[in-house]
């Protein structure tokens, strides 16, 4: 339990005890103590696979409904499931100097550590001699990583085996894979290429997130039940915004209830434009979005925010907000695959210092908001290669062009088979 906890409680057992003037004063200040230790602190919230897009029923679990939702789903042709690029792996503070951690995604099991320099490395997760897994009880030596079975040791930076422990001579071919890695404004990348080509662009850093310029302020995580390519798409799909996201995120994300008549006084109304952007950052793309709320259909002006969002490759996006009195900052959102259908979705928010930490908190929980509402539909679509497109959708058929660039010759299918899923 954390100090601001420890005040909350010391200060609520406080103020059971006899109403004598210094214990209720004590009371008073740990209370307070408490409160602006919560206010300081990052927003954190995490959803699991089955938490939210899913229409309950009565007597099924969330995680039955999501199981049969996902079982029953219609797969026709698909994209391919794992697209070329830097994909997010951890952040920064999820691994200490000397740890090593084991993370799932594209298809691969990665070993991911950090040498007592605060070098991070990622390798394969099994070891070549007899397939343990190098970061479940694996120790870091150096900048190597030594396997829990047999002691094997690997170096992070060219996966040479350079140890076995009970032998004469190492072989030469005794090496594990070692992936591109890159540690970017707190988070750390891998570098995913299903042709083995090295990285064609870099991860850019936001100057005012490494200088601390910019203060973070929270953090949600999601599990999405789509085909990964569903996300980014949405930023080119200009025509779902005012249906989707128009009514006030006060009335919920279930899709059921936002058209509430309650809250029908309240709009967001969105105005937008998706370009790809040209050379040399083909392999980005821009949204720009304004976005105003009309209150009984008058606008507010001052609730006016512009964001523009630029996609950098297939799994990574910077939203960065400007307002006239409520500063400035930036959302970052990172998509990685973990499964064919399964996205790995976290939203990070920096924000200008001084600026109080319950405004960018309170445009992380709006994001959070309208991204569950996407949820839903995601979690419950058919992927169409061949969509019934209207002219003013065109951007979307722009879209999938760009996006087709991050898959290549040997990129990963997914097949469906009669009954169920296979891949
Ligand atoms: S399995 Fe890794 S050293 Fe034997
Ligand atoms: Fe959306």
């Amino acid at each position: 339990m954390g100090f601001g906890w420890g005040a909350l409680w010391a200060g609520a057992a406080a103020l059971l005890l006899p109403p004598a003037a210094a214990c209720w004063g004590l009371a008073l200040l740990a209370l307070l103590a408490g409160a602006a230790w919560l206010a300081c602190r990052p927003l954190r919230l995490w959803r699991g696979p089955e938490a939210v897009g899913y229409v309950g029923e009565a007597g099924w679990s969330r995680a039955q409904v999501a199981g049969r939702v996902r079982k029953s789903r219609r797969t026709g042709p698909l994209p391919p499931v794992y697209p070329n690029g830097w994909f997010r792996l951890l952040d920064s503070a999820q691994l200490a100097r000397g740890e090593a951690r084991s993370v799932a995604a594209l298809g691969e099991q990665f070993a991911v550590f950090r040498d007592l320099n605060g070098q991070s490395y990622v390798v394969d997760a099994y070891c070549p001699h007899l397939g343990a897994n190098l970061s479940v009880g694996g120790r870091v030596v150096g900048s190597c990583i030594e396997c829990p079975f047999h002691g094997w040791l690997f170096s992070g930076k060219d996966g040479k085996c350079t140890r076995i422990p009970y032998a004469e001579k190492v072989p030469e071919f005794a090496k594990i894979k070692v992936w591109p890695t890159c540690e970017v404004d707190g988070m750390i990348f891998v570098w995913y290429h299903c042709d083995g080509v090295s990285p064609t662009w870099q991860v850019p850093e936001q100057e005012e997130v490494v200088s601390g310029a910019w203060a973070f302020r929270g953090i949600t995580e999601h599990f999405v039940n789509a085909h990964i390519e569903e996300i980014p798409e949405n930023a080119a799909d200009i025509a779902h915004l005012s249906f989707l996201h128009g009514p006030c995120i006060m009335s919920g994300v279930d899709l059921r209830h936002t058209n509430s008549k309650f809250w029908k006084f309240i709009r967001h109304n969105w105005k937008a434009e998706w370009q790809p952007e040209p050379e040399p950052d083909t392999h980005c793309s821009c949204l720009i979005v304004k976005h105003n709320i009309t209150v009984f259909g008058t606008c507010i002006p001052l609730l006016d925010v512009t964001v523009s969002a630029k996609q950098i490759g297939p799994g990574l996006v910077f939203l960065f907000f400007k307002h006239s009195f409520l500063g400035e900052g930036i959302l970052i959102q990172t998509v990685t695959p973990v499964e064919p259908l399964l996205q790995h979705v976290v939203h990070r928010i920096y924000y200008q210092r001084s600026i109080p930490g319950f405004i960018p908190k309170f445009m992380l929980w709006a994001e959070k908001v309208q991204f569950e509402r996407d949820i839903m539909i995601w979690n419950n679509k058919q992927y169409l290669s061949k969509p019934l497109l209207v002219k003013e959708d065109a951007a979307i058929q722009r879209h999938r062009r760009w996006y087709s660039q991050f898959y290549s010759a040997h990129s990963v299918k997914f097949t469906s088979q009669k009954n169920g899923l296979d891949w």
